[in-house]
């Protein structure tokens, strides 16, 4: 059975334009992620304190964050490494943070330059000291379905990494195609090895749309009674250390999905599709989002 609504999480301001290679002013993302937040999402990722020789886009994320409108009722997430990502987003006043983990070994190596093990020593210390705080904490996992250095990912290496999250407090685990190769029965099948340990109702789906699987892979998910679905204002993005990976799916694409579907989510399809025309101008090319093209054209 489908859920009767959906949260849309927005990524686009943080994993969208993470992979931009020219610098993208801040008052720009600033007025992205107002845009976004005035379409109705009600949650946009805004930024990651990471180290800026690693992704120098995100370099400039405490400024976004004092820039911005905060819309009550909004949550602005940023991604954070290690403590000293979460002690810069203390100082930012978010609300909520999220750590990053990966299935495979290689691709934990190359995003975060330590093994699985590794990342979680770091992350418990982080998720610690951000619960005691009054922060949520999400937790991601990439390469659910393959890597792109090691090929399949098997089902029970995502599942168990979910349930570590899960152990050390995250309320939500959102599960990254990070190269956006899987299609609905490799997600199910993951999904069903995750479900036992953390249930459906804590988990999301982060989709990237490089093989065009990712409305599919959504439309699965949600009739498995996933009700949390991660995308990207304009189809933004790729990853840094995914080379050929596109952005997230599109998230005007999604919301049309929905909309179609009767599944509330909040959003206003016409100033979203507004947000992404404008942050595809200025990134000076057409927008990634198959619907916001066509209702540009009408
Ligand atoms: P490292 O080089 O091993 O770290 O990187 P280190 O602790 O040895 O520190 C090296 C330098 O980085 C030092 O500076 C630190 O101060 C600095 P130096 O003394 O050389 O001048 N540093 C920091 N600076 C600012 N903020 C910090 C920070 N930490 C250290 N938090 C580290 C390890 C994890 C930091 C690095 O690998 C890193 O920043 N990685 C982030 C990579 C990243 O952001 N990837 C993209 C996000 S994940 C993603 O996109 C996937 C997702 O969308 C889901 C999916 O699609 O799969 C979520
Ligand atoms: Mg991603």
């Amino acid at each position: 059975m489908l859920p009767k609504s959906v949260r849309m999480v927005e990524v686009g301001p943080r994993d969208g334009l993470q992979n931009e290679a020219q610098p993208v002013p801040a008052a720009v993302k600033i007025a992205l992620i107002d845009a976004l937040a005035d379409a109705g999402l009600a949650v946009v990722e805004s930024g990651s304190f990471v180290s800026p020789k690693w992704v120098p886009q995100m370099a400039d994320t405490a400024m976004v964050l004092a820039g911005i409108q905060r819309r009550p009722g909004v949550s602005y997430p940023v991604l954070v490494p290690n403590i000293k990502g979460l002690e810069e987003a203390f100082k930012s006043g978010v609300e909520e943070v999220a750590i990053f983990a990966a299935a495979s070994e290689s691709f934990a190596q190359r995003n975060t330059n330590c093994s699985i093990d590794e990342s979680f020593a770091r992350f418990a210390p982080v998720a610690e000291r951000a619960l005691a705080a009054g922060l949520r904490v999400r937790g991601y996992i990439s390469c659910v379905v393959a890597c792109p250095y090691e090929g399949p990912v098997a089902p029970a290496d995502v599942a168990m990494v979910a349930d570590r999250l899960a152990a050390l407090g995250c309320y939500e685990v959102s599960l990254g195609d990070t190269i956006g190769v899987g299609t609905p029965a490799q997600v199910l099948a993951m999904l069903d090895a995750v479900a036992p340990l953390v249930p459906v109702d804590r988990l999301a789906v982060h989709f990237h749309d490089t093989y065009g699987q990712a409305l599919a892979n959504i439309l699965a998910s949600l009739e498995r009674g996933v009700a949390v679905v991660d995308s990207s204002v304009a189809g933004l993005g790729g990853c840094p250390y995914a080379k050929g990976a596109t952005g997230n799916v599109a998230s005007e694409d999604v919301l049309y999905l929905l909309n179609g579907l009767g599944i509330s989510t909040g959003v206003d399809i016409d100033r979203l599709a507004a947000a992404g025309d404008r942050i595809s101008a200025h990134l000076g090319r057409p927008s990634g989002s198959r619907v916001a093209r066509a209702l540009a054209s009408k």
